[in-house]
């Protein structure tokens, strides 16, 4: 269908799962185990409705929000998502450069395929998110390749201490390595606006795809047998690195993953910058509660450094619920992605600009002008 049909993230989701083999779908969608947290995400935003203002004036209202000195022009970015690009052909560099042309936040992730210096070219703003084994010998030259590529916000998500047990990417067929196996044959020659439209013309026109962001250099390709092994160990990773990044990296540090306020208060000792509270988009325990639930104990302990918020958000008063609860910002995953899928950079754009909309008129209908009016106030508990 035409651009224009798409009406809300949620039709960019149906339309990605149509168009990808089911094992990229399900790792796209897919959460964990029961997919538990998965659904939390969702749960916890329809436990709260909203209780509008009305005769507000709502002329002046707009969706800017600044974060970190920069305004960016509406209240959402895009968070890092490995292997995009065996998604969307160079899903990255699409998120990224509609992000850019949109003017909201785009995180690269550490399991790109695409090298973290093109991304820093062609949006000079993005943040960069790192996985990190707990060597010192390993931390630092990812470091300072990432600040001499130019990077001025550095993610660290602590989050994943071991790959989480995702089934259903198990029984699709969907490991990394990759396996060329019946199935991923079958699956590829039964989407074939996936197989042309990505894979063979990211092989024709960039080759093989690596996990390009490991330490200082490339890591092996995404067939390859060493990957578990080049990922390294990352259940040693604990406090002492996050000190170690902290003296390394100059510019801003946020930890993304965190959940309880006794690990807001420690890294806000190490000097952190920000918070993403996040349980992964329900990516990794499963059980681990939406980051919604933790939000307002979390913005009262941290002393005023943003907290972000992401997982579940899929309308414009998700986005306002967040806020509303003491987010500072917030991240939206799938549906970007998804975006992505079907319709490349012009279809992410069409995605910001739903989401967007769905706020600015939605400000209006709560009866406010800016995001940062909203507070508890506008909530009530309904379940
Ligand atoms: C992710 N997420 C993620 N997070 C991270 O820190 N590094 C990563 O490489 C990835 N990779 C990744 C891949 C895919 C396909 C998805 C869907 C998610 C988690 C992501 O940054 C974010 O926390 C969630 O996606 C937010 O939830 P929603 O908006 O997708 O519900």
């Amino acid at each position: 269908p035409h651009l224009a049909k798409f009406l809300s993230l949620a039709d960019f989701e149906r339309a990605a799962a149509k168009h990808l083999p089911k094992m990229l779908h399900g790792y796209l969608a897919g959460g964990v185990e029961t997919d538990w947290s998965l659904e939390d995400n969702r749960r916890a935003f329809a436990e709260w409705g909203f209780i509008p203002r009305c005769l507000v004036d709502a002329r002046s209202r707009h969706t800017r929000v600044s974060l970190f000195g920069k305004e960016y022009s509406a209240p959402f970015g895009i968070p890092p998502m490995g292997s995009s690009a065996l998604m969307a052909y160079r899903g990255d560099l699409v998120l990224t450069q509609a992000a850019r042309a949109k003017n909201i936040p785009m995180i690269m992730s550490a399991s790109s395929l695409i090298k973290l210096e093109e991304i820093a070219k062609a949006n000079p703003d993005a943040w960069y998110q790192a996985y990190l084994p707990g060597e010192p010998s390993r931390i630092e030259p990812l470091v300072d390749r990432v600040i001499a590529a130019g990077f001025k916000t550095f993610v660290l998500t602590v989050d994943v201490q071991v790959s989480s047990n995702r089934e259903n990417n198990i029984r699709n067929g969907y490991t990394i390595p990759l396996k060329p196996t019946f199935k991923l044959f079958w699956q590829g020659a039964t989407h074939p606006q996936w197989a042309f439209g990505t894979w063979f013309r990211t092989l024709k026109n960039h080759g093989m795809p690596y996990f390009e962001n490991m330490d200082a250099g490339r890591g092996p390709p995404i067939l390859s047998r060493e990957l578990e092994r080049a990922f390294g160990a990352r259940d040693g990773l604990s406090w002492p690195h996050l000190e170690l990044i902290r003296k390394r990296f100059p510019g801003k540090l946020l930890i993304k993953g965190v959940l309880h306020p006794d690990d807001v208060v420690r890294a806000k000792e190490i000097g952190v910058d920000g918070f993403m509270v996040s349980n992964h988009g329900g990516r990794q325990l499963d059980g681990a509660v939406s980051g919604l639930r933790m939000l307002p104990e979390i913005v009262k302990v941290a002393g005023g450094l943003p907290v972000i918020y992401d997982g579940g958000i899929r309308r414009g008063t998700d986005v306002m619920k967040a806020y509303a609860l003491g987010a500072a910002f917030v991240f939206v995953g799938r549906p970007m992605l998804s975006a992505a899928v079907v319709r490349g950079q012009p279809g992410v754009e069409r995605a910001i600009d739903l989401l967007q909309e769905e706020v600015h008129r939605d400000l209006a209908l709560i009866g406010a002008n800016a995001m940062d009016q909203l507070g508890p106030e506008f909530l009530v508990k309904v379940r």
